[in-house]
């Protein structure tokens, strides 16, 4: 069942929208950074930028976006392990929330207090994680607006799954 008013559901699905999809606009913008520097841009300039990018936007937007996530579902008929899609979204994001705080922050603010002495190694690593994490998120929009694979377990009443919009079933 549901536990919010259709205006707090409406309300929460903005969120989590500005949040996960802004989550994959850092991540572009990261990926930018890195290609600009492999490419020969100051590397003074932007690698610095990219430090300052991942320790106040896309570090924090992770942990916003895997805690709003978590709401979304629990909040809602979908709930958290019900359907698939939101499983694998789940799945998802927890495994990039871990990668992002444990090795991808350290080392591109590693990378931009190194500046232009940074290896060759450290720079590529700029470009190689946002494709992956670029990637994985568009996997989790396309799961999100696509809903594939159904539910993981039966309904328990019939009202669990009229909770659930008929246009939004799997
Ligand atoms: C912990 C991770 C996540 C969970 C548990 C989760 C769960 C959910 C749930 C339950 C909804 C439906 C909300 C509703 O009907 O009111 C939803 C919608 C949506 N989510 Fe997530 N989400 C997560 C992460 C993400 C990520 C990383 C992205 C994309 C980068 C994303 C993109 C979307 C989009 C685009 C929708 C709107 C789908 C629609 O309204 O048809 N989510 N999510």
């Amino acid at each position: 069942m549901s536990r919010l008013s259709p205006a707090g559901r409406k309300a929460l699905l903005t969120v989590h929208l500005v949040t996960s999809l802004g989550w994959l606009g850092a991540d572009l913008v990261l990926l930018t950074l890195g290609v600009a520097g492999l490419r020969g841009a100051d590397p003074e300039v932007v690698y610095p930028t990219a430090g300052l990018l991942v320790t106040w936007l896309f570090a924090p937007l992770s942990v916003a976006v895997w805690l709003i996530g978590v709401i979304s579902a629990l909040l809602t008929p979908w709930g958290l392990l019900r359907w698939r899609w939101v499983l694998v979204k789940f799945a998802i994001t927890t495994v990039m929330l871990g990668l992002v705080l444990l090795a991808l922050t350290p080392r591109v603010r590693e990378l931009g207090a190194l500046g232009a002495d940074a290896s060759p190694h450290l720079r590529a690593d700029l470009v190689v994680a946002p494709a992956v994490s670029t990637t994985l998120l568009l996997v989790a929009t396309v799961l999100s607006t696509y809903k594939p694979w159904g539910r993981l377990r039966r309904a328990t009443a019939p009202a669990a799954r009229q909770a659930v919009p008929a246009g939004r079933r799997a």
